[in-house]
């Protein structure tokens, strides 16, 4: 869909990237650490020591987790690369992977390179809440493990304190592991990001991952990381070693340095999106879209059968031509595609004046 919004000369409200790079006084150190020779050769397998000790610092000021930055952290090429790595590492095949559904769409391929089985609990509109008895059924002998991801892409929902401790109550009880996708852990706008590594029993089962990119702006350094007990670390690692191995050397140093900066830019960065999400998300409901509330990520989910449209797919194919807008079906992040074939996702992570353009464009859909 970038591709199309580029052909097409499209505003892309469809893939998650802000118009607007992060703080310049990280991308300087970036770039002097380029030009002083820091980090231009292979960096250190598991990180350089100097993000392997912010990231620690960092779960530690947030959240009071302790990781000890010698065995419980790996350095990775984005969230993507941890996923991947941890789904390699840890599901053998044959073995029951079980995620929310609607899900980010390399779940579904990394779970099929692990020769995992995909087993996928609905979210459902308007709230889009975990059913925890469709969680305990979907339980068997066979699962390995729960992929979780919060706050929610594609959704927008952050999971609850209450919601957690019943998911990682069941993982206890029924011995699984939780790998968890906290990329947009600093993108909350109502409650409150919990890890659920934080509640009992969960540190020694959860591989929590997160990434750089959606939290300074810098989506394209692909900085991400991975934090858990040493043994499932290790895993990790030794999956990793053979997919980059290592990357982004001279990004890391400036990573480094990202995750100390004071409360005001992690408040600041989420009060900004939450006035563009209020704008995007106040002008498409304006449009007669229903608009499902966002607590979390820079993603607002909407329902087109108020615009007299009833399927996602064909109305995205043809949205640049009638409106000069890109958007995402929903239908794509799930495997009930009946789900989701009503539902369509737009980011708000643009400059209001880039939202307001695309506002005024869809207008088109009512001519
Ligand atoms: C839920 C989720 N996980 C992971 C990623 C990828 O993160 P990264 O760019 O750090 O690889 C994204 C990016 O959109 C995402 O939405």
């Amino acid at each position: 869909m970038s591709a199309r919004a580029v052909a097409t000369g499209s505003i892309n409200l469809g893939q998650g990237f802000p118009d607007t790079d992060g703080p310049v006084k990280i991308a300087q150190i970036a770039a002097d650490a380029i030009l002083a020779g820091r980090g231009n050769q292979y960096p250190p397998g598991p990180g350089i020591p100097e993000l392997r000790q912010a990231i620690a610092d960092h779960a530690a000021r947030f959240y009071g987790l302790r990781y000890d930055p010698a065995d419980e952290i790996l350095v990775t090429a984005g969230a993507t690369e941890a996923v991947a790595a941890a789904l390699l590492a840890l599901v053998e095949p044959g073995e029951e992977v079980i995620a929310f559904e609607p899900y980010y769409d390399s779940y579904a391929a990394n779970i099929a390179m692990a020769g995992g089985v995909r087993v996928p609990v609905t979210l459902r509109p308007p709230d889009f809440r975990p059913d925890l008895d469709e969680l305990a059924n979907a339980i068997t002998e066979r699962t390995r493990l729960i992929l979780l991801n919060t706050p929610h892409n594609p959704t927008g929902s952050v999971f609850t304190r209450d919601e957690l401790a019943a998911i990682a109550r069941l993982a206890v009880d029924r011995d699984l592991l939780v790998v968890a996708d906290e990329v947009y852990e600093h993108l909350v706008f109502s409650g409150e990001h919990v890890p659920i590594a934080s509640f009992p029993g969960m540190r020694e089962r959860t591989v929590t991952i997160s990434s750089a990119g959606k939290t300074f702006s810098f989506t394209g350094w692909k900085i991400g990381w991975v934090t858990g007990r040493p043994e499932l670390v290790a895993a990790v690692r030794a999956a990793k070693q053979f997919l980059t191995y290592v990357s982004g050397g001279p990004f890391q140093y400036a990573i480094a340095e990202a995750l100390g900066q004071p409360d005001s830019y992690f408040t600041g960065l989420r009060d900004d999106l939450r006035m563009k999400r209020d704008l995007l998300s106040s002008g498409l409901a304006e449009l007669g879209f229903e608009v499902y509330p966002t607590d979390g990520t820079y993603f607002v989910m909407t329902d087109i059968r108020p615009l007299g449209e009833t399927d996602g797919v064909e109305f995205c194919a043809r949205l640049p031509e009638r409106a000069g807008v890109v958007a995402i079906p929903s239908a794509v992040f799930y495997d009930d595609r009946e789900a989701g074939r009503t539902q369509v996702r737009f980011t708000f992570c643009k400059r209001p004046e880039v939202l307001k353009e695309a506002l005024a464009r869809l207008t088109a859909l009512h001519r």
